[in-house]
């Protein structure tokens, strides 16, 4: 009888701290959370893959403080529900999909003409959507899908929208990099992985390190110009990202499933450094910078490198046959 006792205080004990470390850990993973309570009203947003994970949640967010949202997907299936659930939880009926597919250049100038000649104002752009360590793909223009869809797609859409974000400032980009980028290197001789082996985890970091580079070099051209440009690391969050990481690494996704529940961020939590960026008033003079956590965060080393930056600006310039930049 003692003997029962004693193993239930016991396990209770065990059971109570397990719970406390839970919450501890839950909230040291969760990050900051975006207080400002900037409202949107008359402002247009544009989100890249908006239609799932953080893209959704920064969606959500930012029609609930009352801006047009304008959903950019490749699934316009997948982004109708998306949208509905939008509409419905935030009872903001301006949300509305577009089709853009970032593996098609041609498919970003269609969705740009369109853009333009429909939407009055661009005040925050979000680029948003990535693919993350899928297999060899080259996409339609020739390029390596993860540069081409993380960096060269979002580099071209930016800049052909340029004209709107200038017309609507103080205006903002959004490049949602990530951490990765921190083991990056930019390889001007192979950019696309033609003679050295593939590596699925080099490329993505090269793009994510494509993302901080051009967010910098895009707030260098534009100083003076209203609009600033941040790069941000959302956190490790549960999405549809890792979908290429599971194929290549079956078990590990399982495995990684039950403590990865304990140790990423929800969807909702890592939106906020980019709704963050988006809302955060004054934050026009640190335009350039790379944030983490809604804390401004420093980048990687190569992520400084303004040499780096212009080069890669100018070679994606003339791969993406960009003849007039900024
Ligand atoms: C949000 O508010 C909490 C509590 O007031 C504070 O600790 C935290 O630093 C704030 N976050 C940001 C990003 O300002
Ligand atoms: C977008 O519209 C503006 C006028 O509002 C025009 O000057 C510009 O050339 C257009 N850009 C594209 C890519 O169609
Ligand atoms: C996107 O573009 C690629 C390359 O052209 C094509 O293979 C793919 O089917 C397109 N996907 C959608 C959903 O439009």
């Amino acid at each position: 009888m003692e003997d029962l006792r004693g193993l239930m205080v016991q396990c209770g004990a065990m059971l109570g701290v397990s719970v406390i470390c839970v919450v501890l850990v839950r909230r040291w993973v969760s990050g900051g959370v975006c207080n400002c309570s900037v409202r949107l009203d008359g402002k247009t947003v544009l989100i890249t893959g908006a239609n799932t994970g953080i893209g959704k949640e920064t969606s959500r967010e930012l029609a609930s403080r009352g801006a047009r949202v304008v959903m950019a997907c490749r699934d316009l299936m997948k982004a109708e529900q998306a949208a509905n659930q939008i509409r419905e939880s935030t009872g903001n009926g301006n949300v509305v999909i577009r089709h853009l597919n970032l593996s098609s250049l041609h498919s970003v100038t269609t969705f740009v003409k369109d853009f333009n000649d429909t939407e009055d104002r661009l005040d925050i752009l979000i680029n948003n959507a990535g693919v993350m360590m899928c297999p060899k793909w080259l996409t339609e223009d020739g390029f390596e899908t993860q540069l081409a869809v993380n960096h060269l797609a979002h580099f071209l859409l930016t800049n052909l929208l340029l004209p709107k974000l200038k017309s609507s400032a103080p205006s903002r980009v959004i490049n949602v990099a990530s951490i990765a980028h921190r083991g990056g290197h930019i390889d001007f001789d192979d950019l696309f992985f033609s003679r050295r082996t593939y590596s699925p985890l080099e490329s993505y970091r090269q793009s994510k390190l494509a993302n901080v580079l051009f967010s910098r070099e895009l707030a260098r051209r534009l100083k003076g110009s209203g609009v600033s440009s941040f790069s941000v690391h959302p956190g490790v969050i549960r999405t549809e990202l890792g979908r290429h990481v599971q194929s290549w690494f079956p078990l590990l996704g399982v495995l990684l499933s039950l403590p990865s529940l304990l140790l990423m961020k929800t969807p909702h939590q890592g939106c906020q450094t980019s709704v963050y960026c988006s809302v955060t008033p004054g934050l026009e003079e640190r335009s350039g910078r790379y944030f983490s956590d809604c804390a401004e965060k420093e980048a990687g080393p190569e992520g400084r490198d303004d040499e780096v930056a212009y080069r890669l600006w100018e070679e994606s310039a003339r791969l993406v046959g960009l003849k007039e930049t900024c």
